[in-house]
């Protein structure tokens, strides 16, 4: 008898090590599905940011083709807190009528500026007024204004061309070279220099074209 129960508490000690085991066993594969789900999380943040990084068209490029037009629209993004009118009234934020290539933070009736905007120095170039509409908050910290920027490189191109034609009316700047352009000049003198190395070692006929490259450059 006594050994039948033994065998029967050896069995029911038994299962319970079994499905104790196979609680961790689980225990772990849902841990480990956890992390992967958080893995991919990481990765779409980290691949957003990646995009925002990527190199489009230069600030000069959009610039040299910005359409006014669409800029008064992101324009309207702004109308809650600037007029742009000549003379206009400041509001939440300063009135913004010529204000691209002045001092930043001076003047505009007296419009009380933040000490973080007014530390900045400097005047707004179109590449100052760049950064500081794509992100407020990195281009002076602790700024007043608070809004989140606009991440759209040509959003920002046109309107800062929209606010350029408020009274300013600087000459906006030319288009960059295209980048395959670029690229050619930095490959000439590299090629340049494999033709003077193997120049060097070869026959003088290719000598001759070797002085021929170096004149040129
Ligand atoms: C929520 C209100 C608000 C919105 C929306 C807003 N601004 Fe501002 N803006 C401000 C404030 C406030 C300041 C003053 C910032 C400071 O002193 O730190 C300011 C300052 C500026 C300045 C600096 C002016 C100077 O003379 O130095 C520019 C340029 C500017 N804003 C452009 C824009 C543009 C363009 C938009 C739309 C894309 C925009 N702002 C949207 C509130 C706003």
């Amino acid at each position: 008898m006594s050994d039948r129960f033994n065998t029967a508490a050896g069995w029911a000690l038994f299962a319970g090590i079994v499905a104790l085991g196979a609680g961790i066993v689980s225990s772990k594969l849902t841990h480990q599905e956890r992390p992967e789900q958080m893995g991919y999380e990481i990765a779409g943040v980290e691949a957003e940011g990646g995009e925002g990084g990527a190199s489009g068209p230069s600030l000069n490029t959009l610039l040299a083709s910005a359409d006014v037009a669409k800029g008064e629209k992101v324009f309207a993004k702004c109308t809650a807190c600037h007029t742009i009118n000549q003379g206009g009234p400041n509001g939440i934020g300063p009135n913004l009528y010529a204000t691209v290539g002045e001092g930043i933070a001076q003047g505009k009736g007296g419009f009380a500026f933040s000490e973080a905007l007014k530390k900045v120095g400097g005047s707004w170039t179109f590449e100052a007024l760049d950064h500081w509409l794509a992100s407020p908050r990195t281009f002076a910290n602790g700024t007043k204004m608070s809004f989140a920027g606009l991440s759209n490189p040509e959003d920002r191109a046109n309107v800062i061309a929209y606010l350029n034609a408020q009274g300013s009316n600087l000459p906006l700047p030319a288009a960059d070279a295209a980048p395959e352009a670029e690229s050619a000049n930095a490959a000439a003198p590299a090629e340049g220099a494999n033709v003077a190395e193997a120049g060097n070692a070869a026959a003088p006929a290719e000598g001759q074209t070797t002085n021929q490259v170096a004149t040129a450059n």
